[in-house]
């Protein structure tokens, strides 16, 4: 087996990542280490530039994110930790696949047409193949499994679309070129909303700081922010059901189950009948019970930017020790003559 996944270093990682994917990377990680397999796990700085950004910040963010990953309990010495641009096979990788991605499947990702909107003539060209620069990061590796949140679903489907084909065009059944990614995705939280709209997901570009919990999030903004969280007026229910049509509870509700490591019914069965008086300060508890510790180890490793260069390199050139293999695989299929 094989893991790999990445993440946008576009600012603060946050309860969605964390819950949505890096929680599961670490446990991937674990089994990994005793099954044998492998898990790569890198900071997705390359797509971070399909949008307007300010390059000292993607640097200083780039580095953050290695630091709060590590503080999530990703160990440099058990996963492969790296950036895209020290890597640059990712993006020779990309420029092939973009023979063999159709521009139809492109326009169906829902990512591209939220993300552009209504200005499409104005979206940057990488944001349009944003998806194919993916497919690449986990096809380069031979992945098995790409463990992400409900989000990225499509841009996943996608990825096993390009290799199908791929393989289909250019390879014989009995010797494919790339491998078929499977998902994982967490089957709670796997779409954390919003603190202040329980219809859209919680995200590092929503404009409102009160919209998310940051892992770097002290203790007083973590209770400040459950406080202010969007509800309604109802007390709880005492079963699941009764949250349907009431998605800033059920949200609430949802994230206190995972970060309990329990289910919906049980934290219904103790809250249903209560208000959110007392729901609300038991969740910015829990929150900041499993979070500090975590915030801890991130303000202590940010420091130290030396220390997170090293980690980045040696993650680079393992990451390219197993990337060029595939890598010229696929120049190879398609007749690219290398001397
Ligand atoms: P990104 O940086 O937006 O998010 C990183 C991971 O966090 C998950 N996530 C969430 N999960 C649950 N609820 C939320 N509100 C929430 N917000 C984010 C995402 O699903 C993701 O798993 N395109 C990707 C990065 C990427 C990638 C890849 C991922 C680039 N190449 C190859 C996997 C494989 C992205 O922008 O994720």
């Amino acid at each position: 087996m094989r893991i790999v996944s990445g993440i946008q270093p576009t600012g603060n990682l946050h309860l969605g990542n964390y819950l949505g994917a890096i929680r599961n990377w670490v446990k991937m990680q674990d089994d990994m280490t005793a099954q044998g397999g492998q898990s790569l796990y890198f900071l997705a700085d390359l797509h971070a530039i399909s949008m307007p950004h300010v390059p000292a910040e993607l640097a200083a963010n780039t580095r953050e994110m290695v630091a709060a990953l590590v503080a999530c309990g990703i160990d440099p010495e058990r996963s492969i930790l790296f950036n895209q641009a020290q890597v640059p096979q990712h993006a020779e990788l990309q420029w092939l696949l973009n023979g063999t991605a159709r521009m139809g499947w492109l326009n169906r990702m829902t990512q591209w047409k939220d993300k552009a909107g209504k200005n499409r003539e104005g979206a940057s060209v990488a944001l349009f193949t944003y998806p194919v620069l993916q497919a690449a990061d986990v096809l380069l590796y031979q992945a098995t499994h790409v463990p992400v949140g409900e989000d990225q679903k499509q841009h996943l489907e996608l990825a096993r679309d390009i290799a199908q084909k791929f393989n289909n065009d250019f390879a014989s059944e009995d010797s494919p070129v790339f491998t078929l990614p499977d998902p994982i995705i967490p089957p709670e939280a796997a779409r954390i909303m919003s603190l202040r709209n329980g219809s859209a997901k919680m995200s590092k570009s929503d404009p409102s700081d009160m919209s998310r919990i940051n892992l770097t999030d002290d203790a007083d903004t973590i209770m400040q922010k459950i406080k202010k969280a969007k509800t309604d007026p109802e007390p709880l229910p005492s079963e699941k059901a009764g949250l349907e049509g009431r998605a800033e509870a059920a949200n609430l509700v949802g994230i206190y189950a995972v970060m309990a490591g329990t289910t919906v019914d049980a934290v219904l069965a103790d809250f249903g009948g209560e208000g959110f008086g007392k729901f609300k300060p038991a969740l910015g508890e829990l929150l900041v019970e499993t979070l500090a510790p975590i915030n801890d180890r991130f303000v202590h490793l940010r420091e130290d930017r030396t220390a997170l260069d090293a980690i980045l390199k040696a993650g680079a050139d393992k990451a390219r020790a197993l990337a060029i293999p595939t890598l010229d695989k696929a120049y190879q299929a398609l007749g690219l003559v290398r001397g």
